[in-house]
């Protein structure tokens, strides 16, 4: 599948942003401690949702779709996460805690790396280790004992986000015992996570900071659950606007959770407008460049809107230096928007980009989630017809892509 994008438009109009792909993944790997039925209203069709769900079906649960909600129930019926779809979904690895908080042993495969780096799990393993959890490797697969796991406090070398979940959940069912969390990641994810676990009868506190406290329970209970708005999807369409010009309404969103990029938004000579859900950009002059884009964990720049900055770089007035601090290879679509005129230098995690006047039309590949995000941006500024393929990574993202782009009046169309 590729897009056909012809750009030239400015864009107009309103979107409501879908639930947080992020936050929903461990939400359905969290599910697995609970055996009533959980229901995740408003359920954006992201690809990896849909295998996120497959997985848990294929280990036991019941899972349907209603009236745009996701409702889980039952119980697994194996410990042993072993199947094809683990391969390739890095957010299998959330499983580990959630199956080890309640059945005490787990086999998983072990994850791999992706097109933005080697993606190790050393900081999972460490902090699960520290509650006393045993881990034994043979064949590409992780043996996991917990029949000994206690409360502990775990100090994480680096905010992980995966590892945060991980031993959230690992210790939301160790009943009477207190796990602490030093070091944690706090984006808004890890929030709606402990929000999720507690809204089963879990008592998680502290999400958000840099330290959480989670008190093991007995047993948690059926929920009702609505994820808050993804902000690297509504983050996407800001840039989208900003580079296209125009004036657009994104709804659904907490604005806090992206003052880094609406900084560099109105630093770059955007109107942005906030309110409690909802941000207003308008547009109409050529942008600025942003001398220093540096990524950082939260509430720093996300590592995830780098790629569709970089692409609004490549066509701001002036010179910007991009320093990616959190994942080692996350500038593959440079090349990819040199062949559309793109002056861009990448040496190891930096990026020089000089910004030109405009880009030129191409047939171009998708390397990554962002990256292919950031290409589709491309296309909608440079005039002419573009043609994005191997659009399945941004599929993975980003849901209703193309639609809610054409709805702004951007010219694009999947096509085989
Ligand atoms: C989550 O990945 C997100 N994925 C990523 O979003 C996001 O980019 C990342 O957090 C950072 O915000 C999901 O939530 C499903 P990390 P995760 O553990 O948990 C290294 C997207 O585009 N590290 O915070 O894997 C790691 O290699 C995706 O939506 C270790 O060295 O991120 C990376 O360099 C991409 N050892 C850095 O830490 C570990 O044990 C950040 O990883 C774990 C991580």
């Amino acid at each position: 599948m590729k897009y056909i994008v012809s750009g030239g438009n400015k864009l107009f109009g309103k979107l409501t942003i879908d639930s947080a792909k992020n936050a929903i993944l461990p939400i359905i790997a969290a599910t697995i401690m609970c055996d009533e039925e959980c229901v995740i209203k408003d359920i954006p069709l992201y690809l990896d949702v849909m295998e996120m769900t497959l997985i848990l079906e294929k280990l036991g649960k019941k899972i349907s779709f209603k009236n745009g909600n996701l409702i889980i129930s039952g119980a697994i019926n194996t410990t042993s996460v072993i199947m094809a779809e683990t391969k390739t979904l890095r957010s299998s690895i959330f499983m580990m805690g959630s199956i080890l908080s309640k059945y005490r042993k787990a086999i998983l495969t072990y994850p791999g790396g992706c097109d933005i780096g080697k993606r190790p799990i050393d900081i999972h393993l460490a902090g699960l280790k520290k509650l006393g959890i045993k881990f034994t490797f043979a064949n590409d697969l992780i043996y996991c004992d917990a029949s000994k796991v206690f409360g502990n406090v775990v100090e994480l070398s680096y905010p992980s986000v995966g590892a945060t979940e991980n031993i959230m959940m690992a210790s939301t069912l160790l009943d009477g015992e207190i796990t602490v969390i030093k070091n944690c990641a706090r984006e808004p994810e890890i929030v709606e996570l402990a929000r999720f676990i507690n809204s089963m009868g879990g008592k998680v506190f502290g999400a958000g900071y840099e330290t959480i406290v989670i008190y093991g329970v007995k047993k948690l209970h059926k929920t009702e659950f609505k994820c808050i708005g993804d902000r690297i999807a509504c983050g996407t369409y800001l840039i989208a606007g900003a580079m296209c010009g125009g004036r657009i309404e994104l709804d659904g969103i907490d604005p806090n959770f992206l003052l880094p990029l609406i900084v560099f938004l109105r630093n770059s000579g955007c109107n942005i407008d906030l309110f409690s859900d909802r941000i207003i950009l308008e547009n109409f002059s050529r942008l600025k460049s942003i001398e220093k884009i540096e990524t950082e964990t939260y509430p720093g720049f996300p590592t995830d809107l780098q790629s569709p900055m970089l692409v609004m770089q490549t066509i701001s007035k002036g010179i910007s230096i991009i320093h990616e601090t959190v994942f080692e290879a996350r500038f593959k679509v440079a090349s990819e928007l040199q062949k559309m005129g793109a002056k861009i230098s990448v040496s190891e995690r930096y990026a020089t980009v000089v910004g030109v006047s405009k880009l030129k039309p191409a047939q171009v590949v998708c390397p990554d989630l962002r990256g292919g995000a950031g290409l589709v941006l491309a296309g909608l500024v440079a005039h002419g017809k573009s043609e994005i393929d191997e659009i399945f990574h941004i599929e993975r993202g980003y849901y209703n892509f193309d639609k809610n782009l054409k709805s702004l009046g951007a010219i694009i169309d999947k096509v085989d």
